[in-house]
């Protein structure tokens, strides 16, 4: 029986995707059912220790039965439940369409870039009641965090269809920016879609790092989505266009090189949350982006 209560303070938080529903290779010391001034979050949230006894927190974004739609997912309390916990750095895993030939399904990409093409039907801040706030998202993600997964996250399970599987970094792109396109759905993109993001210079497509990234922003907290490709989309002429069965067959590898991925990762990301350097970097920004006069 997990505590129902967790009074330690609580540094990192992980958001699992498609999936990705649990953590396996930690110890889950409680489970939290937390509601938020914007709801309750998409689960409960699972407090888990490291060897070291290091807590992380695990929200699962679709719901532990996977009941939310990438519109309906309420981020503003995933993110508010997370920040009531006192996390400051956030990894969040995303199944993701390429754009690209040579991000293959099964890769890992971390990526650098957003393009927003969700629809507005989505909260996606944390300042409209009486109070606006302008946050500058020109860099959506963390770049001290996305470098550290980038060095450290290898053990990417093997081989898929005779090719390694491989985790793009913007160091292994050449120091070109990898962009996830976000957009609405549920339906994925037609051909012409498709092509058109590859023009605009994407690398990935998902249904879910926006609002997620801006929420993370706003509640000060360092996030870097790492993205789990499970198909081509639709751009490829030759290929039939993505199907949820190709999909799910790729999402249950993801899944264990995720877990594969967190176990490498975890360690220096420990060192550097507790050391400060990572999660800090954030601290007291939003002072600067309200705009409402007090
Ligand atoms: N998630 C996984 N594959 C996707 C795709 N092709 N488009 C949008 N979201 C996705």
């Amino acid at each position: 029986q997990l505590a129902t209560s967790f009074d330690e303070p609580v540094l990192l938080g992980v958001i699992g995707g498609t999936g990705l529903y649990s953590l396996s290779g930690l110890v889950p010391v409680a489970k939290l059912d937390i509601t938020t001034p914007w709801g309750k979050p998409s689960s409960p949230v699972t407090i888990s220790k490291t060897a070291s006894g290091f807590p992380i927190a695990f929200i699962s974004r679709h719901g532990v039965h996977h009941e939310f739609t990438p519109s309906t997912v309420p981020a503003q309390a995933n993110i508010a439940a997370l920040k009531h916990l006192g996390v400051n750095s956030i990894i969040a895993f995303s199944a993701v369409g390429s754009l690209q030939q040579h991000i293959k399904p099964r890769d890992f990409v971390i990526p650098t870039q957003i393009i927003d093409r969700t629809k507005g039907i989505r909260p996606s801040t944390f300042f409209d009641t009486g109070f606006v706030a302008h946050v500058p998202f020109g860099d959506p993600f963390d770049y001290k965090l996305g470098k550290l997964l980038g060095e450290f996250g290898h053990a990417l399970g093997a081989e898929h269809e005779g090719d390694e599987v491989l985790l793009h970094t913007k160091k292994s792109e050449g120091g070109k920016d990898l962009t996830v396109i976000c957009m609405e759905g549920p339906a994925f993109s037609t051909r012409a879609e498709s092509k058109l993001y590859q023009s605009w210079g994407g690398s990935v497509i998902n249904m879910s790092v926006l609002p997620e990234a801006k929420l993370a922003k706003e509640a000060e907290i360092s996030y870097q989505m790492i993205c789990m490709s499970t198909d081509y989309d639709a751009w490829r002429e030759e290929e039939e266009p993505v199907t949820l069965e190709i999909v799910v067959g790729n999402l249950k590898a993801n899944s264990a090189n995720a877990n594969n991925l967190l176990v490498a990762v975890l360690s220096t990301v420990e060192k550097a949350i507790k050391a400060g350097e990572i999660g800090k970097d954030l601290e007291g920004f939003m002072r600067h982006s309200v705009v409402t006069g007090r």
